[in-house]
């Protein structure tokens, strides 16, 4: 089913998730079922269970040729459940970032280049990955949900945040994220 999605300034999108107790349970598989649904619903590479208004540390993300992401490299359909981020040195990369909570914008923001992760897919085998670039960033941004923080609130310089159709006129980036 479609949910609704958070927007920016609700305050269900600042809290903090609570962990997944149980895997394989009737209620992951629907909870999964509805952020998949909404997910593609909206074209995202990514969504948080937060932002269907589910305090719960789960993510979803997966990047094929995606019409909003033309230059994007792949990555690969993921469900990442109660996620520990560990950044591989100190490099850092700056791009542009969008989100379904923050409809029609983008910002400039900086992202660990690589990093490991972990944690668990919804039958609760482990998942261990160490990735980089715009992977690494997706990852990022996602479990940056579960803490309760969106991506304006990494923005370093905010004259590098603003509509879609100010920044790209010649992209055709859409309104809903
Ligand atoms: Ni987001």
């Amino acid at each position: 089913m479609i949910r609704e999605v958070l927007r920016m300034g609700d305050a269900r999108l600042l809290e903090r998730a609570r962990p997944v107790a149980a895997f394989g349970t009737p209620e992951l598989r629907a909870l999964l079922a509805d952020m998949r649904d909404t997910m593609a619903h909206l074209s995202g590479a990514g969504l948080a269970a937060p932002q269907i208004g589910v305090g719960l540390q789960v993510v979803i993300f997966g990047v094929r040729r995606n019409p909003r992401y033309p230059d994007a490299e792949e990555v690969p359909d993921t469900v990442l459940i109660n996620p520990e981020l560990e950044p591989l040195g100190s490099e850092m990369e700056e791009a542009w970032e969008g989100c379904l909570s923050v409809p029609g914008m983008r910002g400039l923001v900086p992202r660990y280049a690589r990093l490991r992760y972990r944690g668990y897919d919804e039958s609760g085998a482990p998942i261990d990955r160490t990735v980089s670039g715009f992977h690494a960033r997706v990852v990022q941004h996602e479990c940056d949900h579960l803490a309760g923080i969106l991506y304006p609130m990494r923005i370093p310089d905010l004259s590098k945040f603003g509509f879609n159709a100010a920044l790209f006129p010649d992209q055709d980036l859409g309104d809903e994220d």
